[in-house]
């Protein structure tokens, strides 16, 4: 049930009585977006078994003619893009310009991969015996298990869903349950743009469900691909599991993005860059920034300017014009707690007047709307970390960025690169050297110049490295590769068994040969 509205206090449980998950709006906890009930693991199970029996008939359908599916999904959201951008606003709390933003980055999606259904390209290649020809084919890989977060609902699940169904491949996607009525409305489009209903599967159900569904359903061999989007600590699970079945799953995990300011900087740029990326979405992005790491010679006026801006900044209802909502869940709430409760005296507290949720006792100057309604919180600035802190080391996931000093860019480029998550990173400097440096010694698999950490486009290849992933990419042409398979084809018309390495016809160079005088050079 979507849309309906229950009168709920602030503590009041996300689960009913009834076995039903209650989805609330983050900035208005009364408002329930949806009721959906959590399945057990035999629903994971259960749909990969549909899914298996649907795909074979949806391989056969020509990728041009997939294409013109993805083709129609777009075209659906793109007619829908308001209407679904204030449900993820309604159901996440992303602030409403960004969730437009966002649904556009599904538009864009599609767009991409309507032309690959008429692109999945193979090769012919020449064999090394006569009467003989070779081709390469991508065949689709079969049922994907597709498990997303939140806080992107709806175009990340677009990441793996568009590729994915214009390769042939049927899915079952389990998406975030704080996000189900958002993700409900994706699938729908999805359907109604002509995917058939065993192609696509929604199924909700919690985190202990899901990895015990999925194991179950790779053990009766009905899953050939795992895509999973979430945290560094469920991802290396995911990644151990579909191990044992001989699986690479496509790993999109968290990050601790680091923005180098360099003493030639364009600070304004630098400072405008860090609010967006450090705060925007309440930092609850993978890409959002993480650590600052500023030349000696420019931190005092970058964190001066920074906090100011950070002081001036509109923190508050979604539907209206902020830099950040509320968390997209209570449970990112309680994990931000638990955050905060890392600053320690070395540390020196910028950004706002105060820590911590915003309430009537702890007002923040300036926020729109009611902040008792929602799991408002203050933005943070930390200034004076230290490479060994916690809040230097793991991902936060919420309104908070530190600030530490570099003296040489190889220091900046091991600071960047010492919490050992591997997405996105961002250098500010007017001097190219630097930016190409960096963009060579960082370990990020997105890296960007005088732009920020966050805001990766649709048609480049989207991902991490170490403890942000196992190197998959998602979005382009690279995600082709996750969800299709080289086959080779050798097809011998030449009527008698010819053997490769065996019957190739030599010709043997007359390896004792010199250039006689009159070809020589030298006189
Ligand atoms: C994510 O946080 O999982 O680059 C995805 C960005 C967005 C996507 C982020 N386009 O910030």
């Amino acid at each position: 049930m979507i849309g309906s509205t229950d009168r709920a206090t602030d503590s009041a449980p996300d689960r009913s009585d009834h076995g039903q998950y209650l989805s609330r709006n983050p900035a208005e906890l009364d408002d329930v977006v949806a009721r959906v009930r959590l399945e057990g693991p035999d629903a994971l199970l259960t749909a990969a078994r549909s899914a298996r029996r649907a795909q074979r008939d949806w391989a056969r359908v020509p990728a041009p003619v997939r294409g013109r599916v993805v083709a129609g999904f777009g075209r659906l959201v793109e007619s829908n893009k308001e209407a679904l951008a204030s449900l993820v606003t309604r159901e996440i709390g992303k602030p409403y310009t960004e969730a437009l933003g966002e649904v556009q980055e599904i538009i864009d999606t599609c767009d991409y991969f309507v032309g690959e259904g008429r692109r999945l390209y193979g090769q012919t290649v020449p064999s090394e015996m006569p009467d003989k020809e070779l081709f390469t084919f991508r065949s689709p890989v079969g049922v994907a298990t597709v498990i997303t977060a939140g806080n992107f609902p709806v175009a990340v699940p677009s990441w793996y869903l568009a590729p994915a169904l214009v390769c042939g491949n049927a899915v079952v996607w389990k998406p975030a349950e704080y996000a189900a009525a958002t993700a409900r409305a994706l699938a729908e489009l999805a359907w109604k743009a002509g995917v058939p209903e065993g192609v696509l599967n929604l199924v909700y159900a919690e985190g202990e469900s899901t990895f015990e569904g999925l194991r179950a359903a790779l053990e009766e061999g009905v899953v050939d691909k795992v895509g999973f989007t979430g945290s560094s600590r469920v991802g290396r699970d995911i990644g151990e599991l579909c191990g044992r079945y001989l699986q690479t799953p496509c790993l999109e995990l968290g990050g601790k993005n680091p923005m180098v300011v360099a003493p030639d900087a364009d600070l304004e740029l630098a400072v405008e860059g860090a609010l967006f990326s450090g705060w925007g979405t309440g930092g609850q992005r993978c890409t959002s920034l993480g650590n600052i790491i500023v030349h000696r010679d420019v931190h005092d006026e970058f964190v001066r300017r920074l906090d100011t801006a950070l002081k001036e900044a509109v923190i508050g209802n979604p539907t209206q014009d902020v830099l950040y909502g509320p968390m997209l869940d209570r449970k990112f709430a309680d994990n931000f707690d638990d955050v905060l409760g890392e600053i320690a005296p070395h540390h020196r507290v910028l950004g706002s007047e105060s820590t911590g949720r915003i309430t009537d006792a702890n007002p923040r100057k300036g926020f729109r709307g009611d902040h008792s309604t929602g799991l408002y919180y203050h933005p943070v600035l930390v200034d004076g970390l230290r490479s060994d802190d916690h809040l230097f080391q793991q991902e936060t996931f919420g309104p908070i960025v530190g600030v530490t000093t570099f003296e040489t860019l190889d220091e900046a480029i091991e600071l960047g690169n010492l919490p050992g998550y591997g997405l996105s990173a961002a250098v500010y400097t007017t001097d190219p050297a630097t930016a190409f440096r960096f963009r060579e010694g960082i370990g990020a698999g997105m890296v960007s110049a005088n732009n920020s950490t966050s805001g990766a486009e649709a048609h480049l290849p989207f991902g991490g490295n170490g403890r942000s992933g196992n190197g998959s990419r998602l979005s382009g042409m690279w995600v082709i590769d996750q969800f299709t398979r080289w086959q080779s084809l050798n097809w011998d018309f030449s009527g008698k068994l010819q053997k490769a390495q065996m019957d190739v016809g030599a010709v043997e160079p007359e390896l004792d040969y010199r250039l006689p005088a009159d070809l020589r050079g030298h006189r």
